[in-house]
């Protein structure tokens, strides 16, 4: 049977995979899908700042490069996942992604040695980047970050340290197309406003930025009433745009282990869920710029949802035991149908 990569492929539409290097490694069953049903990967962890140099000065590729290696031998493209961001930052830089030790001109030279180090590692090997992650409050103000904070401190203007990222990483792996990524851009909002307002400034300082990434975590309880309408308002801007953390998640009942099992999932809910499944993937289909459909990991079991919303999960395509699900089917009926 045609996997979702091949039959996304033939729609010209690449379907990707947020993957962790342990699982790749020491799960079978994970290694399997990850690298059959999916045509390309995205770091969930490894190549974001805090985990790839928890001591400053030591750079620990290992866990990206392995990552790496599987994309290439499986023939997948690789979404390189995420340069700066204000959350899993160092803790010598930064505890907490806003307080720090170092001096405003400390923390911007090591930016920009994060930005140019790792782009320059992994050039060429890295298909799209999230150059930055993740910059607005919902009101549409820019992220006080300890990034934002270091340069009003050095009298620049915060936010211009999210257009010295794209030229930094552009200088440094110009092949790569630079992205954009944000949650809560599903929906019509001043968050949403403010992130068209500041790729059209980048783009009138001829910053390089070439896509703008929906991350897509939804639940059933809110819709996505603008997804379409917003993939489309970044494509009038010329950029390429794609739906890149996928995952939806409803309200499960706990299994009195610490988990929880999607099979009282009410029928209501699992209706919806395929619903929402469906009209993601059609969203992106229907515009032009989409060029790829990511979902934020394989199975429920390594989902980071249940974590942090207790009593929701159920938010992917296969559940904890990696079976295959009634969304995996919903998702193959679209594209079929396509
Ligand atoms: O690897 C360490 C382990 O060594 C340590 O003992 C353990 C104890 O806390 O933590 C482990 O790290 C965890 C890491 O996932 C790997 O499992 C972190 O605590 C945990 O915070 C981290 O969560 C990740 C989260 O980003 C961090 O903010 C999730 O897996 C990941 O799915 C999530 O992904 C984000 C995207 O990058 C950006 N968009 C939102 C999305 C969901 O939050």
């Amino acid at each position: 049977r045609s996997s979702l990569a091949s039959m996304a492929g033939e729609l010209g539409l690449t379907f990707g995979v947020a993957v962790n290097t342990d699982e790749l490694e020491n799960d079978r069953k994970y290694r399997h899908l990850a690298t059959t049903q999916f045509s390309s990967v995205t770091a969930e962890n490894v190549m974001k700042w805090g985990p790839m140099e928890p001591v400053r000065g030591e750079i620990d590729y290992g866990p990206a490069e392995a990552l790496i290696a599987s994309a290439v031998e499986n023939d997948q493209l690789v979404r390189g996942h995420t340069l700066v961001w204000h959350s899993q930052t160092p803790a010598w830089l930064s505890p907490d992604g806003t307080e720090t030790t170092l001096t405003p001109q400390q923390v911007r030279d090591a930016m920009q040695k994060r930005v140019t180090e790792t782009a320059t590692h992994f050039k060429g090997q890295i298909w799209q980047w999230d150059v930055v992650n993740e910059a607005f409050n919902e009101d549409g103000t820019y992220r006080r970050t300890v990034f934002y904070n270091a340069y009003e401190a050095l009298g620049l203007p915060g936010h211009q340290y999210i257009a010295d990222a794209f030229r930094w990483a552009h200088a440094a792996d110009p092949d790569a197309l630079l992205f954009y990524n944000d949650y809560n851009l599903e929906f019509t909002s001043p968050k949403v406003l403010a992130a068209e307002a500041m790729v059209k400034e980048l783009l009138a300082q001829d910053v390089p930025i070439h896509g703008v990434g929906l991350q897509g975590h939804l639940a059933t309880q809110y819709g996505f009433p603008n997804l379409q309408e917003n993939l489309q308002r970044f494509a009038d801007l010329g950029l390429e745009v794609a739906l890149t953390e996928v995952d939806i998640r409803t309200f499960v009942q706990p299994d009195g282990n610490g988990g929880f099992t999607h099979e009282v999932l009410t029928p209501e809910l699992q209706a919806t869920t395929e619903a929402f499944w469906r009209g993601t993937l059609e969203a992106c289909l229907a515009v032009e710029a989409c060029n790829s459909y990511t979902v934020w990991g394989v199975g429920d079991a390594n989902s980071w949802v249940p974590g942090v919303f207790p009593g929701e999960g159920s938010a992917l395509l296969w559940d904890e035991r990696l079976n295959k699900k009634a969304q995996f089917h919903e998702l193959r009926d679209v594209l079929r149908d396509a």
